[in-house]
């Protein structure tokens, strides 16, 4: 076997499947000349027949001299061109050359020259020969007589990323030839994106819904549009996208794209790591680092591989390393100074599996960009959007601030028809469309699946005669897909399959690495020649389509069938593929892929080799998620290490053992599961020494015990802290305690004890200043001023607050900053400053939706909505409501309880009594639940008012008196004052003045209450 550098040529018969069907007997005799030719004359010019004869129609030869192997390719078109052949056409062969370095490994050939030259080749048509720049530089100086070299200009290969200098070797005996491609350097575009858009031979129908996406790209050229394109699987969503993307492309609109993938690895924000990798990776890292100037760390944490690609210093590990908001702000950024020079347009696909970051970060981006042109279009399979989840809300979101929606529907019965003849390449009978149209409903990757398949199964039968389509629907569209693939060949099928396993796209190096032979016996070792015949079975059969270096699967679905039949076995093997493969592709740089590793190795099967990786790689990308604050993911993956842990508990290290539960109580804690957060904590207490780690676990076990309303045993969790902690006066020991007190600070708030909260507080704030800690100074004074609101100390309040807000700043906290807003508006709220409580509470609701997400704007809402009430505007009060309710999240019962109160306000103000009273009781459950005090005062004498107003006295004395007990029990506030006034007099109408007059209000009751507001 020939080694070093070579010249390689690679053929192919044109039209074979065309002329196989036509004239099978006159092929194979045909076909059985063509290879004598050519094994004759590439034996004569010194080259070696690679391919054995009988396999398909393409034959690959190499030669040690470029010039050698020009004079083949010229001798056998010639030989060729002037055979008469024992068909009604000609046989005509396409040849492309391409010289390069070998690579010989288990007696096959691999490395990019074959690649390049195949992907040559197939640019050619029929007696064409296509020679890369390598090989017509070397063979320049010594052509066969009367040939020579013509240039055609840079091209872009399939497959390839970069494109290459194409030669064509022109013949007077077959130069009349092939002469498609243009010498113009205008074939090669600028940038394309590698999202696999799909890309159907014609476009068929979706007149009206392009129509309306053009009008919103030009729109987009002035401020910043957004539409989302909803329709369920095979649709058609992604052609109608890639169509308008190519076509923006065209007219100078830079397209970014991305999508979400369902079942594989769990990487936060995907679709923007893939849109801005993409654009990003491409281009040198010169022009980058011009690009992104100060932002390349924070973009680093969503795409990883700028790391290396910018020679980055490696980021330390550590989850506080990130703020999302900043991250956020750095992809606007970026995306800012992109569409500062030149239109964009924003695809990002499948929003039906994207993760909450993602759904957060689009909010952001186009909270962010009115200004700017720039278009985002999203899909999503509209009947996969959970309802009351996150995709809904953002839709909702969204579209109240002017996005669009499309609904695709099927194609109409003539697109159906239009369709199935530009697969058949012929004109289908009308019953046999009329039977399609009933079968698919006009879906087209259905209608593409059936025909093809039903192609296949026919032969080369009369389409004409088939009427009847029996069997499938679109419900088993499944099986379809699953006959399908059996038609293709054994070693086509394996190739998918491990395509499958490893994703939904598969870039051609990855992919050659993937099937490189392992070991003596290596049952998925294939050479790069037989991976590439798989490749075109495939792609010929649009199992598979290609994009700018990657191979995708041509939908969703398709990869899903593969995948679904495959063996748990054969996944595990699969899966260890492409685990060992990824790892030894990305050498040091394998933390930038611990996601789809940690997936990878953690369904690699029971080896304890590959279960340390998938622990390890579990726990890095556990981390990464969490340093993006993207719960969910974090969450999952802590999970998965866990599991890993559990099942061979006696392997592991106890160190990362406790790594593990702290990741995983921390992921817990952070999407509010706080029984399972205290399971996790509680593991940790029992078998960590570490006293730090200890007294952690004891804080993260408080907090949870306050949120399921139980301060009492919250405040012993955070007693317990201290003592871990003991009175060592380093730094951290010291910023730790002031934050054990300022948790404690904040429960005894919720149970009422105010004066004690403001002593804790300003304790705390001494601490905070003394330690210079601008981020607990701002925590201080809000307790502070909290404190000081609830004893109706309003002004001494505000000042706190803005104290609070000046710290905040300055630690460029925006969300911390959008929390003292919203409790200077309820400050203003319950002193009866409503101009300025509306314009506190709006700044807060802004900052919310800047810096995180919305969700979070819930309690500003249902303040901002009681403001609304007071001043009658009763409509806007609604407005209100209905929003924060709708953001109200699982596992936030206190908000959801405020909730209820406010809108009980609203209704009790607007008269409707009933309504208020059921409002009023939905919030006394939750807040009785959740242990807030101040809550179940506010809701009790709701109640009560409601009952008198309803005329039933008795009812409003039994809430009443559950108020006072209740505020008996508390710190004095401007609450005992209101429920002390209802309850007498209330007696007093119901005449008890002796009753009454035990309930009056006592001066040194009210000692501190500077004002009492009126209700
Ligand atoms: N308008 C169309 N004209 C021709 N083919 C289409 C059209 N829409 C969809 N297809 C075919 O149907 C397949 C599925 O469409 P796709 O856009 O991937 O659906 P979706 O994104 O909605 O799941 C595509 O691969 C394409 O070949
Ligand atoms: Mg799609």
């Amino acid at each position: 076997m020939p080694q070093g550098t070579l010249t390689f040529l690679l053929s192919d018969v044109e039209s074979s499947t065309r002329l196989w069907e036509q004239y099978q007997d006159a092929m194979a005799a045909a076909l059985g000349r063509h290879d004598e030719i050519i094994e004759h004359l590439v034996a004569d010019h010194h080259g070696v027949l690679v391919r054995p004869r009988g396999e398909g129609d393409s034959r690959f030869a190499v030669f040690s001299d470029a010039t050698h192997a020009v004079h083949a390719a010229c001798a056998i078109q010639v030989a060729l061109s002037r055979e008469s052949w024992p068909l009604p056409e000609p046989l005509r062969i396409r040849v492309g050359l391409h010289t390069g370095a070998t690579d010989i490994r288990a007696g096959d050939y691999y490395g990019s020259t074959v690649n390049r030259c195949a992907r040559l080749r197939d640019l050619a048509q029929g007696s064409q020969v296509l020679c890369s720049a390598a090989t017509a530089g070397l063979a320049r100086a010594s052509l066969p007589a009367g040939a020579r070299l013509r240039s055609l200009g840079s091209h872009r290969l399939r497959g390839l990323r970069e494109p290459e200098t194409v030669f064509q070797l022109v013949h007077a005996a077959f130069a009349q030839q092939g002469t498609r491609l243009e010498p113009t350097e205008s074939a090669l575009p600028a940038y394309v994106p590698a999202y696999p858009f799909p890309m159907p031979r014609r476009l068929v129908g979706r007149g009206a819904e392009l129509a309306a996406l053009k009008w919103v790209l030009a729109r987009g050229q002035g401020s910043a549009q957004t539409v989302f394109v909803g329709a369920p699987a095979g649709t058609g969503k992604s052609t109608l996208v890639g169509t308008l993307a190519r076509q923006a492309s065209e007219d100078g609109v830079l397209v970014l794209a991305g999508g979400c993938f369902e079942s594989e690895a769990l990487i936060p924000l995907r679709p923007f790591r893939d849109a801005l990798a993409d654009y990003l990776l491409t281009r040198s890292a010169d022009v980058v680092r011009a690009e992104v100037g100060d932002l390349a760390n924070d973009l680093a944490a969503i795409v990883p591989e700028l790391r290396h690609h910018l020679h980055l210093a490696p980021q330390a590990h550590d989850s506080q390393a990130f703020d999302q908001t900043r991250i956020f702000a750095a992809v606007h950024t970026l995306l800012r100074a992109i569409a500062q020079r030149t239109p964009v347009l924003l695809c990002l696909e499948d929003l039906h599996v994207a993760d909450a970051l993602t759904l957060d970060l689009i909010q952001y981006v186009t909270r962010h960009m009115r200004r700017l042109p720039i278009v985002l279009v999203a899909t999503l399979r509209s009947d996969e959007v959970q309802p009351g989840g996150a995709l809904a809300h953002l839709l909702t979101a969204l579209t109240r601030d002017g996005a669009e929606r499309i609904e695709l529907g099927g194609l109409e019965r003539a697109d159906t028809a239009l369709l199935t003849a530009s697969l058949l390449e012929r004109t289908p009978s009308q019953r046999f469309v009329d039977a399609l149209f009933t079968t698919t409903e006009g879906n087209p990757l259905f209608v593409e699946q059936l025909v093809l398949a039903l192609r296949e199964e026919h032969g080369r039968e009369d389409w004409h005669s088939v009427t009847e389509i029996s069997g499938p629907t679109p419900s088993v569209i499944g099986d379809v897909l699953l006959r399908r693939f059996d038609r293709l060949t054994a070693s086509c099928r394996d190739t998918l399959a491990l395509i499958a396993t490893f994703g939904h796209s598969v870039d051609h190096e990855t992919l050659v690495a993937l099937v490189e032979r392992r070991s003596e016996d290596d049952r998925l070792a294939r050479s790069e020649l037989d991976l590439l015949t798989d490749l075109d079975e495939a792609l010929g059969a649009r199992v598979l389509r290609e994009t700018a270096g990657e191979y995708a699967f041509a939908h969703a679905l398709l990869r899903e069938a593969v995948y679904s039949r495959l063996s748990g076995a054969r996944r595990a093997l699969l899966h260890a593929r492409a685990a060992q493969t990824q790892e030894r592709l990305a050498g040091s740089h394998s933390l930038e892929h611990a996601a789809e590793l940690a997936h990878h190795f953690a369904r690699s099967g029971p080896d304890p080799a590959m279960r340390a990786k998938a622990l390890q790689y579990s726990i890095a990308a556990g981390r990464q998620a969490a340093a993006l604050s993207s719960h969910n993911a974090a969450l999952a993956h802590a999970q998965q290490a866990w599991r890993i842990v559990e099942t061979t508990r006696t392997e592991v290290d106890a160190t990362v053992r406790l790594e593990v539960l702290e990741l995983l109580g921390e992921a817990e804690c952070n999407v509010g599961l706080w029984s399972a957060c205290i399971g996790s904590y509680t593991l940790v207490l029992h078998e960590s020494p570490v006293a730090l780690q200890r007294a952690r676990a004891q804080r993260a076990i408080g907090r949870s015990l306050e949120q399921l309303g139980q301060p009492s045993a919250a405040l012993a969790a955070y007693a317990a802290g201290l003592t871990e902690l003991g009175d060592s006066l380093d730094r951290d020991s010291v910023r730790a305690r002031l934050q054990f007190r300022y948790d404690e600070a904040f429960c005894h708030l919720l149970t009422g004890r105010f004066r004690f909260v403001q002593q804790l507080g300003q304790e705390l704030l001494d601490g905070a200043v003394d330690l210079g800690d601008l981020s607990l100074i701002a925590r201080a004074n809000n307790v502070v001023a909290s404190a000081h609101m609830w004893q109706g100390q309003f002004d001494a309040a505000t000042e706190h607050y803005t104290a609070a807000m000046e710290a905040a700043q300055r630690n460029n906290e925006t969300s911390f900053l959008a929390v003292v807003h919203e409790n200077l508006g309820a400050n203003c709220f319950y002193s009866g400053r409503m101009h300025r409580a509306e314009s506190e509470l709006t700044t807060a609701i802004g900052l919310y939706q800047e810096s995180v997400s919305e969700l979070r704007a819930v309690l500003a809402l249902q303040i901002l909505s009681r403001v609304w009430a007071a001043q009658g505007e009763f409509t806007k009060a609604l407005a209100t409501i209905a929003r924060a309710r709708e953001l109200a999240a699982e596992g936030h019962d206190r908000w959801a309880a405020e909730c209820l109160s406010a809108e009980g306000e609203i209704n009790f103000q607007r008269g409707a009594w009933a309504n208020a009273s059921a409002c009023f009781s939905g919030a006394l459950a939750l807040h009785e639940q959740v242990g807030h005090t101040s809550g179940i005062v506010e809701a009790s004498v709701g109640l009560g008012t409601a009952a008198e107003r309803a005329g039933d006295l008795p009812v409003a004395l039994e809430h009443y008196r559950r108020a006072a007990d209740v505020v008996a029990a508390i710190d004095p506030s401007f609450l005992t004052v209101a429920a002390k006034r209802h309850l007498g007099v209330a007696l007093l109408r119901e005449r008890h003045p002796e009753a009454w007059f035990s309930q009056l209000v006592r001066d040194d009751d009210v000692a501190d209450l500077a004002t009492v507001p009126a209700r």
